[in-house]
């Protein structure tokens, strides 16, 4: 049953001047979840905005150790082998993986190149649950509001499956792929219900190119419109974001709505 929204805490919204003090500041929190807790399941996110996250992590890697954790993406191309080099499985090895202290067995991505698309998306749920599910998830959000691969239109229940790109996805992505390619138009990702399971989110946003959809999220009503707008019925969301994403958030509204700020 969906609580009432007077029931869940609504997203805690951190403001930093700069992307680069924001990603730090959510590298200190997923350094914090992992000494208090080694075996810590993490959800992980790929694109341009957690890049400084994983650097910051890398720079740090060593203590706390990674060697018990284990994480789940969020997403994957359909039909990009894993050394394709626009491929999340290619930049998570390049940006994490392969600078800090974890198994290659204990990180998982959804398997694009599965030839039954349906039963990769079902086993990628049960290793999630087998796992004891995500502790803390960590996401991005697109400028039409999408968290994952879910894009506008997508349900609040939905699981891991695969999923049609927006054409302004595909082009927001284009810049990964190698000249004269053109990108995937599909993926598989995590549900938006997968996504709901996760104990704790934290929402990395950086950028003006951001702000409307941040706004949507946070201040519009709950809606497939938004699909980022169903984790203001999570109750355990931390948003950390950059002046210029901020730009358009009402902060005495959400400060009615029970939310809190800070600027660092
Ligand atoms: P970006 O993507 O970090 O490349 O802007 C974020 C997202 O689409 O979730």
């Amino acid at each position: 049953m969906t609580p009432a929204l007077h029931e869940v805490n609504r997203p805690i919204v951190r403001v930093f001047q700069t992307a680069e003090m924001a990603s730090n500041a959510v590298a200190d929190l997923i350094e914090q979840r992992m000494l208090a807790r080694p075996a810590i399941t993490l959800g992980l996110a790929t694109g341009a905005t957690p890049r400084l996250v994983y650097r910051k992590l890398v720079e740090r890697a060593g203590a706390p150790s990674w060697r018990h954790l284990r994480c789940f993406n969020l997403d994957e191309y359909v039909g990009l082998a894993a050394h394709h080099p626009a491929s999340f499985a290619h930049y998570m090895r390049e940006l994490l993986f392969d600078h800090v202290d974890i198994a290659t067995a204990r990180t998982h991505i959804p398997d694009g190149m599965a030839p039954d698309l349906d039963a990769a998306a079902e086993t990628y749920e049960q290793l999630i649950a087998e796992s004891g599910g995500i502790d803390l998830q960590l996401l991005g959000i697109g400028r039409n509001g999408h968290i994952g691969f879910n894009e506008p239109g997508s349900s609040h229940d939905s699981r891991t499956r695969e999923v049609q790109l927006a054409l302004s996805t595909i082009d927001a992505n284009r810049p990964d792929f190698p000249e004269g390619e053109e990108p995937p138009a599909t993926a598989l990702t995590m549900g938006i219900g997968t996504i709901l399971d996760a104990r704790e989110i934290v929402l990395l946003a950086t950028g003006s190119a951001k702000a409307e959809a941040l706004a949507a999220m946070l201040e519009g009503p709950i809606s497939l419109d938004c699909p980022a707008s169903a984790l203001q019925r999570h109750g355990a969301v931390t948003v950390f974001c950059d002046k210029a994403a901020a730009a358009n958030l009402n902060f005495e509204q959400l400060d009615m709505r029970g939310s809190a700020h800070a600027a660092a």
